[in-house]
């Protein structure tokens, strides 16, 4: 799939209409809930506004878990898994292929390494170059967990199942893939097991344990305990998963650079996930949350940006602990420091290194490709911004990384000629309606798929 986007003569927002917009679900939450659900003993059932969509990485969730023997079915309306309990899984007769999605393989290296059977885990070639030696060190070293990585530390990775004992684990990097990966692992030890982080990550995987009954604690500074009983069964379980806000992140980004309006509803609020809206403001967006309730100790509710009444006025400020908290919204942060006035520093931020392109390289190439300003460091991006910018026309490289590919279309709508994107489809990774939702904020005309 190619597209086009065009510039526009007029402000879009005069184009653009008000339409609900219904955000695909938390690709986190998703992959967490289908793991943790199979833990159970309980049946859940997931309701679904759209089978379109589903981020297509959660398919590498549910095809390695029913290659585990886990029983689940989709159908248009909802999926349905029947639990099959701590140790009801069944050895794989293949190898588990992660596909792109480095949450599936990070946390089933530590769903397997506790498991009485050998397992091995592929994936495709951007997955393929991503740092996987880290976590199987800590889960070798901390819990006596047997995962060897390839020679460079990445897939292909083989686990050959065993029984863990406890450990005090501490994280080299804020991660929630890897804290995760060894809470799953803590499930299966012998005795507890404490994890530090160096900051906090975003806390979905402790908030569904807890929830879904597992002996866990959240202790001070970023370290949680966890202990092997399990996940204790409940009746059958219905969740209803939030929609994606790092999705929404670029629709808002475009009600800024379009000046408009916009209502998201029934949307992750998970303060470990919008940071980002906190930045936001401090540069002088208006945003209001409202209609906030809890299920499963997970936050959602309404957002309201108003962008028509409001504008980035002053740098985004980002400090070091908000790194984590914003991993996935740093593209579209990048792309909005643009067009703010002055200096926004992103620094602490290596980690973007290693995730489905080398983030920062990639924005780099594509903020110079538009005419930005910006300056690549080790561990981050110096971005001088201008509000009088004006990006240049071209096309978008997106590096497969369905993240960039999805900032600079964003940026493309600001752009003076158009803007051209091939293999767009990359965005069904975490969004794959993302330009049908687009469509509706920013005008139809403005957007022309091939
Ligand atoms: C994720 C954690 C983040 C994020 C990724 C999804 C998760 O990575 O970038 O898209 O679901 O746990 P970290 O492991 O760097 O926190």
């Amino acid at each position: 799939m190619n597209v086009e986007v065009r510039p526009s003569d007029a402000s879009y927002a005069e184009q653009s209409r008000t339409a609900p917009l219904s955000l695909p679900p938390d690709k986190s939450i998703f992959h967490r809930l289908l793991i943790i659900g199979a833990l159970t003993r309980s049946k859940l059932t997931i309701p679904i506004t759209l089978i379109e969509d589903i981020p297509v990485d959660v398919y590498a969730t549910i095809l390695a878990l029913q290659s585990l023997g886990v029983p689940i079915e989709l159908s248009r309306s909802m999926i349905e898994l029947e639990g099959v309990g701590m140790e009801g899984f069944h050895a794989p007769t293949h190898q588990i292929n992660c596909s792109n999605s480095g949450t599936t393989a990070r946390l089933f290296m530590g769903l397997l390494a506790g498991q009485s059977f050998s397992s091995r885990l592929t994936g495709d070639e951007s997955l393929s170059k991503r740092p996987m030696k880290r976590l199987a060190e800590i889960l070798n070293s901390g819990l006596g967990a047997k995962i060897e990585t390839s020679e460079k530390g990445t897939l292909p990775v083989l686990i050959e199942g065993r029984e863990l004992h406890g450990a005090t684990v501490d994280l080299p990097v804020a991660s929630a893939q890897m804290k995760s990966a060894v809470l799953l692992a803590g499930l299966y030890s012998k005795d507890v097991v404490r994890i530090r982080e160096p900051l906090q990550s975003r806390d979905h995987s402790e908030l569904m344990l807890m929830s879904f009954g597992a002996d866990i604690e959240i202790e001070a500074d970023h370290a949680i305990r966890i202990t092997a009983n399990g996940v204790v069964p409940l009746q059958n379980i219905t969740y209803n998963i939030p929609g994606d806000i790092s999705s929404a992140a670029f629709l808002i980004g475009a009600a800024i650079l379009g000046r408009r309006n916009i209502t998201l509803k029934n949307v992750g609020l998970n303060p470990t996930r919008i940071r980002f809206l906190e930045i936001l403001k401090g540069s002088g967006l208006e945003v209001e949350i409202s209609q906030v309730k809890e299920e499963w100790n997970e936050k959602k509710g309404t957002v309201e940006i108003f962008g028509a009444e409001s504008h980035l006025s002053k740098p985004l400020a980002i400090s070091a602990a908000d790194i984590p908290l914003i991993i996935d919204e740093i593209p579209i942060l990048a792309v909005l420091a643009s067009f703010c006035p002055g200096q926004t520093e992103i620094s602490r931020a290596k980690e973007l290194r290693a995730k489905e392109s080398d983030r920062l390289s990639a924005l780099a190439t594509n903020l110079r490709s538009f005419g930005a300003i910006v300056e690549e460091k080790e561990d981050g991006l110096t971005i001088f911004g201008d509000d009088t910018f004006i990006p240049h026309g071209g096309s978008i490289e997106h590096f497969g990384d369905h993240r960039i590919a999805m900032a600079f279309v964003i940026m493309a709508l600001r752009a003076r000629e158009r803007v051209t994107i091939s293999d767009a489809s990359v965005v069904s990774i975490s969004y794959p309606n993302f330009f049908r939702d687009l469509s509706l904020v920013v005008g139809k005309n403005r957007i022309h798929i091939a």
